[in-house]
């Protein structure tokens, strides 16, 4: 939608990578969408509506190939895994402070020195200047801060370093591996309930299992679990294309983080067979 806005703006073309039915990138039409017309590539590092992991380092190496740039919205992966800008050779990577324990309304853009630099200020304000003059105009500060206008939101950005060390602590390849068996566990409990489709089974996934189920809206799943105690995410997912794309409006999503245990999954699974019970 960003890019709608911008394309509406100045002008370009949006040519979508279609997926395949398990939820992957169809890499084949990636390489025939390209062009030495493409300028810049976006995409998801992991999916947040089906979890599929899109291999970007060669998506970064093809565009490359072409002469176009990519963008990275990492909010799903950098939670759960080592994210490498330089090996993936990432223009841009994105992620936001609310996916990794961090708070809201903060999140870190990474970008090539060069690009950064070439790039003008979007937004004008304090601390973002070198030199003010109505007869000479105004030259900028150095990188990071030309994009940095006005005054920063310090708090979220002191606890958003907190959360990052907390996550570091941890180890987010532990998370991520502690995630991968949390997902394993919970696909397997609920390939025995009849009518669910899982959406995303790629073989490369994050922890997130998104589902629908045979006579029950999703909507009412998620309402009714959640009077059990269990909180999953229901509707679109920001995703309506993709959603369209498999022929539906809502999916449920159960997430695994960090703090999640098997026996919570348990329960998930106790629990979603009731709610299916109930609405069948
Ligand atoms: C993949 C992905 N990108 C972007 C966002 C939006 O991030 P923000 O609200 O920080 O802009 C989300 C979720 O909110 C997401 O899952």
């Amino acid at each position: 939608m960003p890019w709608q806005l911008l394309a509406a703006e100045i002008g370009f073309t949006i040519k979508v990578v279609p997926v395949e039915a398990n939820g992957a990138l169809d890499m084949g039409a990636y390489r025939e969408l390209l062009s030495e017309r493409t300028k810049l590539v976006a995409v998801n590092h992991v999916s947040n509506a089906l979890g599929t992991i899109n291999p970007v380092q060669e998506m970064a190496a093809l565009a490359h190939q072409h002469g176009a740039l990519i963008l990275i919205d990492g909010a799903q992966a950098a939670p759960h895994q080592v994210v490498d800008v330089q090996a993936i050779n990432a223009d841009f990577y994105a992620f936001s402070g609310h996916k990794v324990y961090g708070p809201t309304g903060v999140g870190v853009l990474y970008g090539k020195q060069a690009l950064l630099e070439a790039m003008p200020p979007w937004q004008g304000g304090g601390e973002m200047i070198k030199t003010v003059s109505f007869d000479a105009g105004t030259t900028f500060a150095a990188i990071p801060h030309k994009f940095e206008a006005g005054t920063p939101a310090i708090a979220e950005v002191i606890a958003l370093g907190r959360a990052l060390e907390w996550v570091e602590s941890v180890g987010v390849n532990a998370i991520g591996a502690w995630e991968g068996q949390l997902l394993d566990y919970a696909t397997q409990a609920v390939g025995g309930i009849d009518g669910l489709r899982i959406l995303g089974t790629a073989p490369h996934k994050a922890g997130v299992l998104s589902f629908v189920v045979e006579g029950a809206h999703s909507q009412d799943i998620g309402l009714l679990i959640d009077q059990l105690g269990i909180a999953i995410r229901t509707g679109h997912h920001c995703a309506q294309p993709l959603l369209a794309h498999f022929g539906v409006d809502a999916t449920c999503r159960a997430s695994f983080a960090a703090y999640n245990t098997l026996e919570e999954v348990d329960s998930f699974i106790e629990a979603l067979h009731r709610v299916i019970g109930m609405v069948r």
